[in-house]
């Protein structure tokens, strides 16, 4: 194994390890010289302390005489939830004041979507397409949150995930390596800015490291068997972008892959991650994923676990305390020698400094990080409507007017808590605008009744006065989906429907025959097929967060336009999970010529897999909706697309030209998508592979020319021999609306 990984090494680092310059730092050479002057003055006690990042609960309600000491001596290196100000001005004041080589202190929190003001879940950032949001979101995020003293953030998440069960699809940006790269390298530039040392910024952390998405099952912390092609063509890219883009540390994985869990891999930690890609930050595990090296079978006991971590290149370990229970003696039995501690050192403190906080340790007391700011609410609606994707809209129903009495009814339409969504630990409900509130506060033309009162429930005491109102009302806005804890770390489902009796009191307000407008609001797709048919417009909302109320009224009443493209193919039923548009096409390909479902199937059918392909019987071989998928109050039409050359060679640009018009009534942004098939390979290909997106606002009959360019370096992957390749031939490439349509031309390209 570790030969394939050294020619591998060899052969990526030959061909393709043209290493892009990281984003420079201030003085980034002065702290070289700085860091080893500090690091020869260091004791072994303190070096091991900086590797160890502590975490208390951000409940605490004073703070431990012990874990002052711990920061006196030197112990400790950052801490992760200290939520009380005094507590960090004082754990600071000790580090820098009074431990041996007065080093500070970093300290931590999930800020995954915002700090107090919340933006919609990362899935639901991802549906917005919109760097500039994601970039901003994060901005806005560590403006707040350093506000509070903490300088790292652990986001941003960037693992594909192509399973609507694993609940950490919410924190996901969706299923696509190319939209995660675009939108990780601006999480990064919007959390740390291009000078990490300004007050106002905070370190990243791109995590987790990696391929936790594609755990088996969508089960969260399950088993990864994974080819290592798979690995580099769909979940390393982002990680790629990330580092490429200035992250300042990288969290390992809780997850296994094949065989090793990430946090002692060693492979992927030194040889991928820093020969490679060129990583200098810092790598912190997950919170005790030394330890759980453990229960995974790979790692005998505490001492062996932190033995396995320091080899395979973990810098600074979170919670668990194998490395301070055992470095010291791991290091005088000679099995981690202090150069290996030296480097964990060294790239810590390089972080450090980098965050100035060697010059400026203090929190700034006059940065109050101004939360819920005027301007950040506004930003927070803004990517609210942007993430929203309209997924059905019968006749046009919507937008309705602000004269429409509608009857508002479901179990999100006033759940404050709820539409903030996994990682809202500083968003406070009493700042949620939900979209009852944004009713009360504009319209008077509504009834509202909950109908239930959360997600889960099971008692119908509120289905008389929901369907009461709704026999009086025009329009039935239906706020349903399911809780923020039914997503996010360690809250996976096996049945991903519409949690407790929503279905039957949508099936109840069906029958008044007034229309229903389902507004989803959920961490994951929600599987809708059972109900749809009864609904006439559907909304998906994700968790929208703090704005989400005003984002979703201006929508519903035609003042904004839904403008969300789905970042996950939305399933029809958990059974086809994991699905993702760009599969391969496998030797027998479904398509709707060859598609027989289970009842035009004879009874006592002779045994014969003729005329069959790969589909299921039940629920055929699409989704439900497209990976790209969104309507819009508009319509749009493709047209004249052309290439600049039916052949190209390797060193060309291919320039693709084609025509959108707003065929609709309304003005109206339509995200224009490119997607290539690389028909024949040296391994297998996907049936499509997005590779260029644009967005394009268009007016009622307005009509634009949209240019893409693509070069060979768009068509390349790594191949059977783990070499980054583009391959002579034909591509089929398409431009659309989503994975699914599209107007399609190919070309082909030479050496
Ligand atoms: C565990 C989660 O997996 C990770 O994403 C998070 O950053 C840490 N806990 C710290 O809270």
């Amino acid at each position: 194994m570790k030969k394939i990984f050294l020619l591998l090494l060899i052969t990526v680092n030959i061909l393709s390890c043209k290493k892009n310059k990281k984003t420079s730092f201030v003085n980034d050479t002065t702290h070289e010289a700085k860091i080893e002057a500090l690091l020869s003055k260091m004791t072994l006690e303190e070096k091991i302390g900086q590797t160890n990042l502590r975490g208390v609960s951000s409940r605490a309600t004073s703070l431990p005489t012990d874990l002052k000491e711990s920061v006196r001596k030197g112990n400790v290196g950052a801490f992760l939830n200290i939520m009380n100000l005094e507590y960090v001005d004082e754990l600071q004041r000790i580090a820098v004041e009074e431990s041996p080589n007065g080093i500070p202190l970093i300290f931590g929190r999930d800020v995954i979507h915002g700090f107090k003001t919340l933006f919609p879940i990362p899935l639901g950032l991802a549906a917005t397409w919109d760097a500039k949001i994601v970039e901003k979101s994060s901005e806005i995020a560590a403006f707040e949150a350093s506000g509070a003293g903490i300088r790292w953030t652990f986001a941003p998440m960037l693992d594909i995930a192509r399973d609507s069960r694993w609940g950490r699809i919410a924190e996901s940006p969706g299923e696509d390596p190319y939209l995660a790269t675009v939108l990780g390298a601006a999480y990064i530039k919007g959390f740390q800015g291009d000078d990490l040392s300004s007050p106002y910024r905070m370190a990243a952390s791109a995590k987790h490291y990696i391929a936790y998405g594609a755990a088996i099952g969508g089960r969260d912390y399950n088993t990864v068997d994974i080819s290592e092609q798979l690995l580099r063509n769909v979940y390393l890219p982002p990680f790629k972008a990330a580092i490429d883009a200035g992250s300042a540390t990288v969290m390992s994985s809780f997850n296994e892959i094949n065989g090793i869990p990430a946090t002692g891999n060693e492979f992927l930690l030194k040889d991928v991650l820093r020969d490679e890609l060129q990583f200098d930050g810092f790598v912190v595990s997950d919170w005790d994923s030394v330890i759980e090296m453990v229960a995974h079978g790979y790692a005998s006991d505490e001492k062996h676990a932190g033995e396995l971590a320091a080899k395979a290149g973990l810098d600074m370990e979170m919670t668990s305390q194998a490395y301070e229970n055992h470095l010291k003696e791991l290091i005088e039995e000679k099995k981690i020698s202090v150069e290996e501690l030296n480097e964990f050192v060294r790239n810590i403190l390089r972080i450090k400094f980098r965050l100035g906080l060697f010059k400026n340790p203090h929190r700034n007391k006059e940065h109050t990080g101004n939360f819920y700011a005027k301007d950040h609410l506004k930003e927070a609606k803004k990517a609210a409507i942007e993430s929203t994707v309209l997924l059905k809209n019968k006749n046009s129903i919507l937008p309705i007017s602000e004269k429409t009495n509608v009857a508002i009814i479901g179990p999100l339409a006033n759940a404050p808590h709820e539409q903030l969504g996994t990682w809202s630990f500083d968003g406070e409900k009493e700042h949620t605008n939900t979209p009852l509130n944004a009713y009360q506060d504009t319209n008077t033309n509504f009834k509202f009744a909950k109908g239930l009162d959360y997600s889960r429930d099971t008692s119908k005491k509120g289905f008389k006065e929901a369907i009461n109102i709704a026999k009086k009302s025009d329009v039935i806005l239906f706020f349903g989906g399911e809780e923020a804890i039914l997503s996010g770390e360690a809250h996976s489902r096996a049945n991903i429907d519409l949690p407790g009796i929503q279905e039957e009191l949508i099936n109840e307000l069906a029958k008044t025959g007034k229309p229903i407008v389902l507004v989803i609001m959920a961490g994951r797709p929600i599987t809708i097929t059972n109900i749809i048919d009864k609904t006439d417009a559907v909304l998906m909302a994700w968790h929208p967060g703090t704005m989400g109320g005003e984002a979703l009224y201006e929508i519903i009443n035609g003042i904004k336009s839904p403008e969300g493209r789905l970042p996950v193919s939305w399933p029809k039923t958990a059974g086809q999970l994991p699905y993702f548009y760009n599969h391969k096409n496998t030797g027998r390909p479904a398509d709707s010529t060859n598609y027989i479902p289970m009842d035009k199937i004879p009874v006592a059918a002779w045994q014969s897999s003729l005329g069959n392909k790969s589909h299921y019987l039940d629920v055929g071989f699409t989704p439900h909706f497209p990976f790209g998928y969104g309507l819009t109050y508009t319509s749009f039409k493709y047209s004249d697309v052309s290439i600049s050359k039916k052949d190209i060679n390797f060193n060309e640009d291919l320039e693709v030209k084609f025509s959108i018009t707003n065929t609709g009534k309304k003005a109206g942004k339509e995200i224009a998508q490119l997607y290539i098939q690389d028909v024949v390979g040296s391994i297998t290909r996907p049936v499509k592979e997005l590779k260029r997106y644009q967005h394009v606002s268009l007016k009622s009959g307005e009509t634009k020319e949209v240019i893409f360019k693509i070069s060979s370096k768009d068509l390349e992957f790594v191949n059977h021999k783990l070499i980054k390749v583009a391959e002579e031939g034909v591509f089929n490439l398409w431009v659309g609306p989503n994975a699914a349509q599209g107007l399609k031309t190919s070309f082909s390209i030479k050496k």
